[in-house]
């Protein structure tokens, strides 16, 4: 098939390009670069041994996307591309309801002119808020709280109704727990801007002596060590995902799902410190800190319908993710000593 990735010079765009490519696929990359960089793309280039097609371009420029559709035929687009700071949406939410919202609207209307209507949309474990049950399941209430979150939930519900619209979309929204690691090559990963908000990139970066400590955001959860549980996914079993969501809608006559993609397994603060300690062979000093607002106690998939209806379940261990993750750190943060 041809693929069109948007956002896919990103963390996740990125692994799944490599992913999609190994199985025969032709990948065109549409991306602004606003949060990645080009250097991904030679790299790609190494791990895959295929040439990389990129335009270089915003989902919002409706034009260019439609030429792009028109001129690679292409045959389904995966959606990534989109703004992603949590704490950001709230200082700036015009920005990702523009980015996120009104670019997805100008990608589906580019989209629908050109008769391309296979999408597999990057949608989050956000969009369900609190849990009022785990694991949490696609049936459990969404109720977002922040503005990033807010745009996922409004998006899947645009998605919803264009399919309720037209039987013949075939689009799958999947809801991403915690994607952490990296290609085993160590060439591509996470590389956040500035000083990182997520756990895994800020241990990696305590691990290479970049920053001091980790603080700890609370040990008092009602959870067994009192530290936040999460549900942390490899970035290449979420890769695999793909694959399988692809697949899947190719032969099914669903115009519109929702699935969550995480390992089922909730992990804490302080086990994750211990075994990237252990794989690192790195001390990771830390400090117990206040409790980050907004955050919530505990958050793992239910992730039986993935493997029910596409086969799909995740592989890697935790030992992998941290293993992986420093790998990557190793080869990619020297930059910041500098
Ligand atoms: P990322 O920031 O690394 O990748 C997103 C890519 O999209 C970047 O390369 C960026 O330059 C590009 N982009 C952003 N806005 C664009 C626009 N208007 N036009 C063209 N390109 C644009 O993020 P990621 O971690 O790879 O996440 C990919 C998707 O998955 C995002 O939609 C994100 O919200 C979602 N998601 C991520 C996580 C996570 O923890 N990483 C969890 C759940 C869902
Ligand atoms: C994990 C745990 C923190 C940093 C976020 C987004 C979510 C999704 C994934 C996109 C929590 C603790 C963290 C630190 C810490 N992204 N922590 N010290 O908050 O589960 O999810 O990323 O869709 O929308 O909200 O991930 O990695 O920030 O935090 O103690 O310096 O680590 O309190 O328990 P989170 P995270």
């Amino acid at each position: 098939m041809n693929i069109l990735l948007t956002g896919g010079a990103g963390y996740i765009g990125s692994h799944t390009a490599v992913v999609l490519m190994q199985e025969g696929h032709e990948v065109i990359i549409f991306d602004n670069f606003s949060n990645s960089k080009r250097s991904v793309l030679n790299r790609l280039e190494k791990i895959t041994g295929k040439l990389i097609v990129c335009i270089d371009g915003d989902i919002r420029n409706r034009s260019l996307v439609k030429q792009t559709l028109q001129y690679y035929k292409i045959d389904a687009v995966l959606h990534f591309a989109g703004l992603k700071a949590v704490g950001e949406s709230s200082e700036d939410p015009l920005a990702y309801y523009d980015n996120n919202v009104a670019g997805t609207i100008s990608l589906l209307m580019a989209m629908k002119s050109c008769s391309v209507k296979i999408l597999i949309f990057s949608s989050s474990a956000t969009v369900y808020g609190v849990p009022h049950y785990l694991p949490i399941d696609e049936k459990h209430p969404t109720d977002p709280e922040s503005p990033y979150g807010k745009t996922k939930l409004q998006i899947e519900q645009i998605l919803s109704d264009l399919a309720k619209s037209d039987s013949s979309w075939r689009i799958f929204a999947l809801r991403y727990f915690n994607p952490v690691g990296a290609h085993e090559s160590g060439l591509i990963g996470e590389d956040p801007n500035g000083t990182p908000n997520n756990l895994m990139p800020y241990i990696s970066q305590v691990a290479y002596g970049i920053l001091d400590k980790l603080k700890i955001y609370g040990n008092d959860y009602d959870t067994p060590d009192g530290t936040g549980v999460r549900d942390y996914i490899h970035v290449m079993d979420l890769a695999e995902g793909h694959l399988a969501a692809l697949d899947y809608v190719g032969n099914h006559n669903e115009a519109f799902s929702v699935m969550n993609l995480g390992t089922g397994n909730g992990c804490s603060v302080l086990e994750l410190v211990n075994l990237y300690e252990y794989e690192a062979s790195k001390k990771i000093p830390y400090e117990i800190s206040a409790r980050r607002t907004g955050d919530i106690a505990a958050c793992y998939a239910n992730p039986e319908m993935a493997f029910l209806k596409m086969g799909w379940k995740s592989k890697k261990t935790l030992r992998e993710m941290c293993f992986d993750s420093w790998r990557w750190a190793s080869t990619s943060l020297q930059k910041h000593k500098d």
